[in-house]
């Protein structure tokens, strides 16, 4: 029976999380809606670059159990993991593939619908950067790639299902309040820092400029209108 609780998720990956399952969802819903919600789309897509860049940076520099180099194993890892050689806290290296394959497929989504176009009056903020072409293409994987995110993200729910009913591992409560259950008291894991906060964070900001046009050259001024005579 644990008696004693350990600190897995940290309060930024935390709130990454959480931000990221909100705008993910209002992401798809305002896709969905259409119309005048696309602007919206837009919007909560560059909040989505923004969580993204910072994840990635905070993945190098962030505490023990957010980093990309301690969770990302091999297949020997995996094998341990299913023949129950795993006692780490944090994710297991099998989540870890799914952890990756959800960061990599949502960063693929994100940079598409940058340059994407409805062919109508909405188009992602560095649609000018590429041709038409290139453009139409990437619009097309933008649509195909709604259908990897939704997946990706049921086989997510269901694996925290099954976790917390099969294997009666509550998954939920250390994703709210960062703390997990144990059964003998653990090192305390190592903290990201503010440093790496402040880093992480500037990272971020500095992605969503870019990503919104930072570099572009302003568009050219709305041609004159002939004044009427009247
Ligand atoms: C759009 C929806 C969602 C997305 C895109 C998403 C994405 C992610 C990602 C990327 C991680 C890895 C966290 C990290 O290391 O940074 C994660 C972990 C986790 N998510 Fe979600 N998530 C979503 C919804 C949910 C929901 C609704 C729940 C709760 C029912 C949930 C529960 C968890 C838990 C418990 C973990 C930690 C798993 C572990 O212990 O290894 N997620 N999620
Ligand atoms: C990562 C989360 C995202 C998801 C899940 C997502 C999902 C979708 C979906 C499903 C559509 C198709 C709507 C339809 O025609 O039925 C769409 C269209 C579009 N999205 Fe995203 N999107 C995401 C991020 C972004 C970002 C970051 C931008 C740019 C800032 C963006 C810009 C666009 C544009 C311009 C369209 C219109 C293209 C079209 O008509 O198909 N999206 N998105």
């Amino acid at each position: 029976m644990p008696t004693h609780t350990t600190l897995v998720w940290d309060l930024p990956t935390r709130l990454f999380h959480w931000l990221l399952a909100g705008a993910v969802a209002g992401a798809v819903i305002t896709a969905k809606i259409g119309g005048n919600a696309m602007l919206w789309h837009g919007r909560l897509g560059l909040f989505i670059v923004g969580l993204l860049g910072f994840r990635l940076v905070w993945g190098v520099l962030g505490s023990h159990t957010a980093r990309f180099a301690r969770f990302v194993r091999g297949p020997a890892a995996i094998r341990a993991y299913l023949r129950g050689h795993w006692h780490g806290i944090g994710h297991n290296p099998l989540g870890a593939l799914s952890v990756v394959a959800m960061l990599l497929v949502l960063c693929a989504q994100a940079a598409s619908g940058l340059v994407a176009n409805d062919d109508i009056a909405f188009n992602g903020p560095l649609y000018a950067a590429v041709s038409k072409e290139l453009s139409d293409a990437l619009t097309g994987w933008h649509r195909r790639g709604e259908w990897a995110v939704l997946i990706l993200i049921g086989l997510h729910l269901a694996a925290v299902l099954f976790y917390t009913v099969v294997k009666k591992e509550p998954l939920l409560r250390p994703m709210l309040t960062g703390r997990k259950p144990v059964a003998r008291p653990q090192p305390a894991t190592e903290r990201g820092g503010v440093r790496a906060l402040i880093l992480a964070l500037a990272a971020a900001g500095a992605l969503v400029w870019l990503a919104n046009g930072g570099l572009l050259p302003p568009p050219p001024p709305p041609a004159a209108l002939d004044t009427p005579a009247w």
